[in-house]
């Protein structure tokens, strides 16, 4: 669905995402796993348009370039797409409801009538039916993450991005989260990209595997072929050992996404 070619992201000296390579098929779940800096919020705002490319090509059923396309051809595609960010970035004065309805309210002119019984069936496939008067301030961690997906699924995008979904939750809400995604994947056949340092979570619903390193694809495969790698820097990321030959953290406060939390 989405093949890069040579795509790079440079910011001032550093280099974010250095040229790389890469295929994300219709109907898989693609996870970019990696330690914090390592460049996958990048790859991930520059898969979905979000960031201009440095170099390199990105494209879309093999026709449409991403890196060179107009603000409006962009944002036709868009409506393909669904993005989840790494804080759920709900809109705060708003309820569930009308969080879950937003795409629909500013995209479209549908009755409201039309708009409740959508955003009541994304609830329910997110597990989240009944809560829709709650405000975000009133969830926990993952209920929030859950109506942040109904949010993005609500326009039935073809293609899904999903940042850090399970991080800042305890262990049960990220199982439950986690399990939701590949779910979602099975069900309604989407095809989705995530980025997680979570490796068990990472492991667990990934079709294909992008394993980063200081901007660099350090390696790429199915589940089962990370398991077995026996590259040591592969090793030292999925056994978590920190004195191993690779330094995983670039940066411990990736900036961007403090601000993205802010929208
Ligand atoms: N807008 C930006 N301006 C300058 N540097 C940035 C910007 N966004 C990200 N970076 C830097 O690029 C590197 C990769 O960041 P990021 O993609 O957020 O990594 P990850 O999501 O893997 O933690 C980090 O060193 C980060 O500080
Ligand atoms: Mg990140």
């Amino acid at each position: 669905m989405l093949r890069v070619e040579n795509l790079s992201r440079r910011f001032g000296d550093l280099l974010a995402v250095a040229p790389a390579n890469i295929h994300i098929r219709r109907h898989q779940t693609t996870v970019i796993m990696g330690g914090s800096g390592s460049g996958k919020t990048t790859l991930l705002r520059l898969l979905a348009g979000l960031e201009q490319a440095s170099s390199g090509h990105i494209w879309l059923d093999g026709k449409h370039d991403l890196s060179c396309i107009s603000q409006s051809g962009l944002y036709q595609l868009r409506q393909r797409m669904g993005m989840v960010f790494q804080y759920s970035a709900l809109l705060n004065s708003l309820n569930v409801y009308e969080n879950v309805a937003f795409p629909l309210h500013e995209h479209t002119q549908l009755d409201e009538s039309v708009i409740r019984t959508m955003v009541m069936m994304k609830l329910e496939q997110v597990g989240m039916r009944g809560f829709e008067h709650l405000m975000p301030s009133e969830l926990s961690g993952g209920m929030a993450k859950r109506v942040a997906f109904a949010r993005a699924l609500i326009t039935d995008p073809e293609l899904v991005f999903f940042d850090e979904p399970t991080s800042g939750l305890d262990p049960i809400s990220a199982g439950v989260v986690s399990s939701l995604i590949h779910r979602l994947g099975q069900q309604t056949r989407l095809t989705s990209v995530v980025v997680t340092h979570d490796v068990e979570a990472g492991l667990r619903i990934a079709d294909k595997v992008i394993l980063l390193w200081q901007g660099h694809v350090i390696a790429e495969g199915t589940a089962e072929d990370i398991r077995h790698s026996d590259d040591p820097r592969v090793r030292q990321f999925i056994e978590g050992n920190p004195d191993g030959p690779i330094p995983f953290s670039r940066n411990e406060t990736p900036f961007h996404e403090a601000l993205m939390a802010g929208l």
